[in-house]
């Protein structure tokens, strides 16, 4: 009968501390978020060179988030500046911060684009989709959300795994065989469907 009470006296204390420690961390990531919405935070803010947009984070999966800035932060991901801002977090900052950008919102909803090169992209996606999800949709938290993002980060990003520049095992073998025609269809079909979006100020 101790024992029993003693639970019941214990556990709504071990939730507030959850809770409290949960509301402290999506804090520290909104105080971290502060730099990195200088770029993530404007729409169509482009990387200076290479000149492609930086990519949405908003509706990205959480584990996704933390799992690439940790690629920049152990340079299996090529990029000055990501790698400077990865590298100076700790793994509960970047954890508290991937929890910001995942907490801003669902995916977009509404209707994809259409043309010639998103037909075609859609062809050549199958393949893709087994992991990326329909339409670009991942169910998978570590495997990124395509769906709206910016056509010429996707080809960027594409590019950067076919020459080794990020180096993803998995994502290494799906690129190798892509032509360049291939990589700019692609790209067009995924960034044309609804779904993540500009985390604003
Ligand atoms: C100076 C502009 C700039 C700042 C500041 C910046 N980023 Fe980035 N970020 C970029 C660019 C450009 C890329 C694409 C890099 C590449 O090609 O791999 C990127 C990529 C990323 C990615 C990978 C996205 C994906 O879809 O794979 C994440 C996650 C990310 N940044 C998070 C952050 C966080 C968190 C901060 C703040 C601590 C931050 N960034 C600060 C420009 C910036
Ligand atoms: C077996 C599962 C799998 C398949 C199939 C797959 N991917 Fe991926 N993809 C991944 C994983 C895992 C990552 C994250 C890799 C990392 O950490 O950089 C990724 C990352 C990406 C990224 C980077 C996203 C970003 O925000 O930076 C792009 C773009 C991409 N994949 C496109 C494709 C395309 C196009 C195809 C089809 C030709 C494809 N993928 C097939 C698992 C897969």
């Amino acid at each position: 009968m101790r024992k029993i009470l003693h639970v019941f006296i214990v556990l709504p204390f071990a939730f507030a501390a959850i809770n409290t420690y949960a509301q402290g961390s999506a804090d520290r990531g909104a105080v971290l978020a502060d730099t990195c919405l200088g770029c993530h935070g404007i729409a169509g803010y482009r990387n200076a060179y290479p000149s492609y947009r930086v990519p949405m984070l908003g509706g990205q999966h959480e584990e996704y988030i933390v799992l690439a800035l940790q690629g920049y932060k152990a340079g299996t991901r090529a990029h000055p500046t990501m790698q400077a801002q990865a590298g100076s977090m700790s793994d509960d900052d970047i954890q508290a911060v991937a929890a910001f950008f995942a907490g801003q919102g669902e995916l977009d909803k509404g209707s994809a684009r259409s043309g010639a090169a998103i037909k075609r992209g859609e062809e050549k996606a199958a393949v893709c989709t087994a992991c990326h999800g329909p339409a670009g949709v991942s169910t998978m938290p570590n495997w990124p959300v395509l769906a709206g993002q910016h056509t010429d980060y996707l080809v960027h990003a594409i590019s950067q795994y076919q020459s080794g520049k990020r180096t993803d095992p998995v994502m290494a073998g799906q690129a190798a065989a892509l032509s360049e025609q291939d990589i700019k269809d692609l790209a067009a079909y995924f960034s044309a469907q609804p779904g993540l979006f500009t985390t604003h100020y």
